[in-house]
């Protein structure tokens, strides 16, 4: 399905607070210090927050956590911060950059409880699999950056993304078996974990959800050093 360009925020908004840029972040870079106000509150991670609906609703929903976003277009990213600082989400922020080098360089151990992957781009051509950001090494490193028990969400409507992704996340050794998650009617317009989710069910298509538990092992691989990596950005296939 095409994607309709990103709304500009209303410029009378003042993003400061909301939008971040990856590229003058500190490496490595303790999540919860982008929360001077809340020190001790548990952080999670969304990669790939598009229009930044599960943002909002989760900062909403739980204002004794805080949560980041990732998300490599500049115009979603504006879009989705737009979105937060009209709710006043004072617990969430999106960083603009490419949510690879946020998890395997810049993020250290342990340091969130959760990490929500919804609706990845599924980067259909064969040649262009290896964009796919849930890859084996991210996987790896999302394991590592999650502290035991915290929990990975994967929620995509691609099946064999969906079986690929939590096999190679299993495989890393760092997760338990998956949970499937589920999900109940919904009760008004806006009443879906994302944008994508939203389309997908009033579709009548199908989503495919999990949640895997980060297990008790030693993280099994070490932060990247920078200037391993590149910030170059690749285009979202339906942009
Ligand atoms: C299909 S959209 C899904 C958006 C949202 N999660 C939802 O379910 O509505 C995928 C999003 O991931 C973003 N994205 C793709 N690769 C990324 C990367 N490496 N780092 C951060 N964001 C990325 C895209 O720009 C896009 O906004």
């Amino acid at each position: 399905m095409p994607r309709r360009p990103p709304k500009k925020p209303d410029p009378a908004l003042d993003l400061t607070w909301h939008l971040l840029a990856l590229s003058a972040l500190p490496c490595p870079l303790t999540p919860a210090a982008l929360f001077p106000a809340a020190p001790n509150a548990a952080v999670e991670l969304e990669v790939g927050s598009g229009k930044g609906l599960f943002l909002a609703s989760a900062s909403t929903a739980a204002p004794d956590r805080c949560f980041l976003g990732v998300e490599i277009s500049g115009g979603y990213a504006r879009m989705c911060a737009g979105k937060l600082a009209r709710a006043h989400a004072n617990n969430a922020r999106i960083i603009h950059g490419d949510a690879n080098l946020l998890v395997r360089s810049l993020l250290p151990n342990a340091c969130l409880t959760g990490v929500h992957v919804y609706f990845p781009d599924p980067w259909w051509k064969a040649r262009h699999r290896k964009r796919r950001v849930l890859s084996d090494l991210f996987l790896q490193h999302a394991g590592r950056v999650l502290a035991p028990g915290g929990l990975l969400h994967i929620w995509t409507d691609v099946e064999e993304y969906f079986d690929e992704a939590v096999a190679a996340a299993v495989g890393t050794q760092s997760f338990a078996a998956p949970e499937e998650e589920t999900v109940e009617p919904a009760q008004h317009d806006l009443d879906y974990r994302t944008h994508f989710e939203r389309r997908t069910r009033l579709a009548g298509e199908p989503v495919w959800r999990a949640r895997l538990k980060r297990s008790e092992a030693p993280a099994a691989v070490a932060r990247v050093e920078f200037p391993e990596n590149s910030q170059s950005e690749p285009q979202s296939p339906d942009a």
